[in-house]
């Protein structure tokens, strides 16, 4: 057996990050069904993975997408998520549907995963492990010749709050360093093309997406949710002071009492690639 290196997931399977999970999908539905249409299902009976399904927010659009005789399979290492997604299966009566609770690094090492699917979406997972090319040259495995491939991810530049806030600064600044603190990284978009190819894929799609709000909507609440309820992890995890926390904190609540404030998220970008026939 190959040995795996540390890696310990840092958002967590907790009822706040399910719900902020949900509300996340909320805010980025209309971009998510462009990336998902950039997989080009075929029109019934599609295979697909969510590679990283979480809760299932994903599956469920795929649900839809691929209709009654669809097959679905969703990835997580988290046991919680894979037994919220599985409730989540039955109660809205998705069509056949494997969950498969594990890490990406090791699920389908028997073969049982290759050549299998049309499709495999994932996104916001590549940024969190130390070795995002090694889980794309596997999901390219995974691909039926011609099948495609859609990674959404980080490219961290341009998050931003006007007026400018030294808390926020701080809190960006760490919330980096949380996630290179255990291996991954929030610019991993920038390496997606050369996993991508060196993988044997074709790139054929690159389509990236900045939201963009102010105080009261969707996407101001978005932000919140997380650098507000992640702040506190990063102080425990000795990347934020205290006194850099609260002066975060105390300039969004400042900044969410100013009509004219406006956060800007990172860039989002969404990869389509192909596998060769
Ligand atoms: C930010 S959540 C995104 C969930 C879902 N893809 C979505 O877009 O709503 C990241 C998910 O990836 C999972 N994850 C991260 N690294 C993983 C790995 N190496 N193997 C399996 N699951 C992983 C986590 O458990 C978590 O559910």
């Amino acid at each position: 057996m190959t040995s795996q290196p540390a890696f310990e997931y840092v958002l967590g399977s907790s009822d706040p990050e399910l719900q902020r999970l949900g509300r996340q999908q909320a805010v980025w539905s209309e971009q998510t069904e462009a990336w998902l249409d950039l997989l080009e299902l075929p029109a019934s009976g599609a295979a697909v993975l969510d590679a990283g399904c979480g809760p299932g927010e994903v599956l469920a659009r795929l649900a839809r997408r691929v209709g009654p005789d669809g097959h679905l399979v969703g990835i997580d290492d988290s046991p919680r998520w894979i037994e919220v997604a599985g409730e989540r299966a039955r109660a809205e009566a998705w069509p056949t549907t494997e969950l498969l609770q594990g890490r990406l690094e090791q699920v389908g090492d028997d073969g049982s995963l290759d050549g299998r699917f049309d499709g495999i979406f994932c996104r916001w997972v590549l940024s969190f492990p130390p070795d995002p090319g090694a889980l794309v040259a596997r999901f390219a495995r995974w691909l039926r010749p011609g099948g495609r491939l859609v990674v959404v991810d980080y490219n961290h530049e341009g998050v931003s709050l006007f007026p400018r806030s030294e808390g926020f600064a701080a809190v960006i600044r760490a919330t980096r360093a949380w996630y290179e603190s255990m291996g991954g990284s929030t610019f991993v978009a920038g390496d997606l093309p050369r996993h991508l190819r060196a993988a044997g894929l074709d790139l054929v799609e690159q389509l990236p997406v900045v939201r963009s709000g102010r105080p009261g909507s969707a996407v101001w609440s978005w932000a919140e949710e997380f650098f507000m309820g992640h702040s506190h992890s990063m102080e425990q995890a000795g990347l934020l002071t205290a006194a850099e926390g609260e002066s975060f904190r105390a300039e969004w609540q400042e900044r969410s009492q100013d009509p004219d404030a406006c956060f800007y998220s990172p860039i989002v970008v969404g990869f389509a690639a192909q596998r060769r026939s």
